[in-house]
């Protein structure tokens, strides 16, 4: 197939999503496909779109370009109107499919999908208007609670919100405070005592004008691949000190990740019935990950569905997919063939 790996763009998450995007385009040349990757935002310029999926295509190449051509990224981001960088458009028509290797705003809620869908360009993952809802953890909370799907209480505040303290919305201490749209936990922060809730606010707020605050829940966490509406073999996330946050979610070693999770059998069934209802709730009916907390009781509660989870081979899906004996090429070629066939 000729596919087009998208990644790059502008969200926090750029740099998580180069690697993901080389690395899918990396597995699915080595099957014999004719992938070739580009960065949504930079574009490239001079290539022939007609003949490039017939001729050579090196990904640490495009790499070095996309590198190159970053070096000014911020005033390029602030000059620029038009968000698709040169030739994308134009690639992603030219293709069979584009393989979603974006992160975070503008690649994961629903606006290049939207655009995409608009031309007739097949994607994989979800649509846009439930990468939409997913996207926004206050409107995911609002679905989920609808749907009786398990999670944890809170409450959205945005910067006019005229009452922010959490105690006005039943929650004790501790809570965590995090962007709405936000992701790879950038701008997560916890508070004990209101003088703490205080200062989480103006730290988040510095990221995203509006904030879910929830209550701290103490326990363990797993995440939860959902494709098709199954779930995957659940794996438990440790991190050898302090919460998932950015640098343990990325720092080789610093989480230890069990999977299949040590969990009873009556816990593992109820998680991942969590999960796939979560994942019904917003509609994401090809696949996502579904990250779960559970208290000291076992009690699961769902915190979020990731529409365009990691992607590299040591990413949580890719190794939920090993344990029922599918390879990370093999994964990458399966979310694919579903998204091919909706
Ligand atoms: N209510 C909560 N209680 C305890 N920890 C939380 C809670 N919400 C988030 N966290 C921690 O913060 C991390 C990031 O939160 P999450 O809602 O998944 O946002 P992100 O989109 O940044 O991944 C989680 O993986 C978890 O470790
Ligand atoms: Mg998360």
């Amino acid at each position: 197939m000729k596919i087009v790996v998208l990644c790059g763009g502008t969200s926090t998450e750029r740099a998580v999503s180069l690697v993901t995007g080389s690395d899918v385009c990396r597995a699915l040349r080595s099957k014999g496909h004719k992938a070739i990757l580009i960065d949504v935002f930079l574009g490239h310029k001079d290539i022939d779109v007609e003949k490039i999926f017939d001729e050579e295509f090196s990904v640490d190449e495009e790499l070095k370009y996309i590198e190159e051509n970053s070096k000014d990224f911020d005033n390029i981001k602030k000059k620029r109107r038009n968000f698709f960088g040169e030739n994308v458009l134009e690639l992603c028509k030219a293709c069979d499919i584009v393989f979603m290797g974006l992160h975070g705003a503008c690649g994961e809620d629903g606006k290049v999908q939207a655009a995409l869908e608009l031309m007739g360009v097949k994607y994989t993952g979800a649509n846009a208007l439930s990468s939409a809802m997913a996207m926004d953890k206050a409107v995911t909370k609002k679905i989920f609670a609808a749907d009786n799907v398990p999670m944890a209480k809170g409450f959205k505040v945005s910067k006019d919100t005229a009452e922010k303290m959490p105690e006005s919305y039943g929650l004790k201490y501790p809570v965590v405070v995090k962007p709405n749209c936000g992701g790879s936990s950038i701008g997560v922060y916890f508070a004990e005592n209101s003088q703490e809730y205080e200062d989480a606010l103006e730290r988040a707020f510095a990221y995203e004008d509006v904030l879910v605050v929830e209550e701290k829940i103490t326990g363990r966490e797993f995440s939860i691949g959902v494709v098709e509406y199954e779930a995957y073999p659940i794996i438990e996330i440790i991190p050898n000190e302090g919460f998932y946050d950015y640098e343990n979610k990325y720092k080789p070693g610093a989480t230890k990740d069990v999977c299949p999770a040590e969990v009873d059998e009556e816990s593992a069934v109820r998680m991942q019935k969590a999960a796939v209802d979560a994942a019904k709730s917003l509609g994401l009916d090809t696949y996502c990950r579904v990250d779960v907390l559970m208290d000291k009781e076992g009690n699961c509660y769902c915190l979020e569905a990731n529409t365009l989870p990691g992607m590299t081979p040591t990413s949580l899906l890719p190794q939920e997919a090993k344990v029922i004996g599918l390879d990370y090429a093999e994964l990458c070629e399966h979310l694919i063939n579903i998204s091919l066939n909706k």
